[in-house]
């Protein structure tokens, strides 16, 4: 999607988003009410969700898209990369990055988010693939960033 048209597009849905999670503090109603919002906006989404960190186990949560993987290997891929680096992780090329878990094929590009609660400790992570190579830039890092922070706000 061209920069401009996506950013235009962010800022609709971030608007969307900040009414919509007011009728509930539930965490997993908000993720739920990103995934499906977020998914059908954005065209170049194609798998769009939550994986939930419990201790030492990253399980999947709220989505929309193709059935994924509902436990990712322990330390390995770009969900926990998110975790370890405390950070986003935006990839261009999924085949490039080591330890990249797979859950369907047609992904080619990510970004992963962590999410926090209100006393900034890492609960779960935010993860969007797309089938298009490179899709992913400091646009959709900026504004999921903040999207990210509405689910325990
Ligand atoms: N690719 C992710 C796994 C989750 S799926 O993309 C839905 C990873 O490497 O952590």
């Amino acid at each position: 999607m061209e920069e401009r048209k996506k950013e235009g597009r962010y800022k609709r849905v971030l608007q969307q988003l900040e009414s919509l999670v007011a009728k509930s503090n539930d965490p997993i109603a908000r993720m739920a009410t990103i995934c499906a919002l977020l998914h059908h906006k954005m065209d170049h989404y194609f798998w769009t969700g939550f994986y939930l960190l419990k201790e030492d186990r990253l399980v999947v949560g709220p989505y929309q898209g193709p059935v994924a993987c509902q436990e990712l290997a322990p330390g390995k891929g770009v969900c926990w990369a998110a975790v370890k680096r405390e950070a986003p992780v935006v990839v261009e090329d999924v085949h490039a990055f080591p330890g990249h878990i797979a859950c369907d094929a047609r992904s080619r590009s990510e970004i992963t988010l962590p999410v926090r609660d209100q006393g900034g400790r890492i609960r779960a992570v935010m993860d969007v693939d797309s089938a298009i190579p490179g899709a992913f830039s400091q646009v959709d890092s900026q504004y999921l960033e903040q999207v990210v922070q509405l689910v325990f706000q």
